[in-house]
């Protein structure tokens, strides 16, 4: 925990300085280049790598998962905010899948009952305002047996650390302006959606800028 604050401290003030100069969309894209290179893009091309067939990538942001894609995947990338979404487009283009940008949330999808063979969240369901509303949409565009993958930051497991995160998420919404949490752990949410997971795998980016969040590959699957 103490390894956690210390590097939050050490970044803050370059960070506020950045979030000042750059719009929320290309402060967020730099900030998480930096993670994707050290080793956040691994962790995407784990997730993503053998999802074929019409994938729902669901708030797709600047496009930083878009690349790891395999080029038999067709993805529509749903994003509400038009700032992420400009910067989503040229990634699109480079992309060996074909993407497809939609405007939409993640509670109410622009798609028809189980018409995709997998869903995607990337660091998304910190921020959605209804994470069961959004899982509940999962099930209903992803068929039978699809697959759901998730790489998202969650609340330490750890109790006091866990606890910490809890008190200071109003201070960490102020500051990211974003609507992201800290405390938020996805995994109940989807065993109450009735999706199985498969496997969950625990790491940590110590990126300069982003806070050094617990985070969670998760894999999952609709029954
Ligand atoms: C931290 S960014 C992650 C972007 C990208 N998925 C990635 O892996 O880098 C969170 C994204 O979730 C989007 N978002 C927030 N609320 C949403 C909602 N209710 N439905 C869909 N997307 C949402 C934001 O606009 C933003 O693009």
């Amino acid at each position: 925990m103490f390894r956690e604050l210390a590097h939050f401290a050490r970044h803050a003030p370059a960070t506020l300085r950045l979030k000042r100069r750059l719009g929320q969309g290309a402060l967020y894209d730099h900030l998480c280049a930096r993670q994707d290179g050290l080793g956040l893009a691994t962790w995407r091309a784990a997730l993503c790598g053998d999802l074929r067939g019409r994938v729902v990538e669901i708030g797709a942001g600047t496009g930083l998962m878009f690349a790891h894609y395999p080029a038999d995947a067709a993805v529509t990338a749903v994003e509400p905010d038009d700032g992420f979404a400009a910067i989503a487009g040229p990634r699109r283009a480079a992309a060996a899948a074909t993407i497809a940008v939609a405007r939409g949330t993640a509670e109410a999808l622009p798609l028809p009952d189980a018409s995709q063979d997998a869903a995607v969240f990337g660091l998304v369901l910190c921020s959605v305002g209804a994470p069961a509303a959004a899982l509940a949409e999962v099930r209903r565009v992803v068929r039978p047996g699809g697959a759901v993958r998730l790489l998202e930051h969650v609340r330490s497991p750890r109790p006091v650390a866990g606890a910490l995160m809890r008190a200071a998420n109003p201070l960490w919404r102020a500051l990211n302006g974003q609507g992201c949490n800290m405390h938020r752990d996805p995994l109940p949410d989807l065993a109450a959606a009735g999706l199985t997971v498969e496997r969950v795998e625990a790491f940590q980016v110590y990126a300069p800028g982003l806070p050094a969040f617990p985070l969670r590959a998760i894999w999952a699957r609709v029954p």
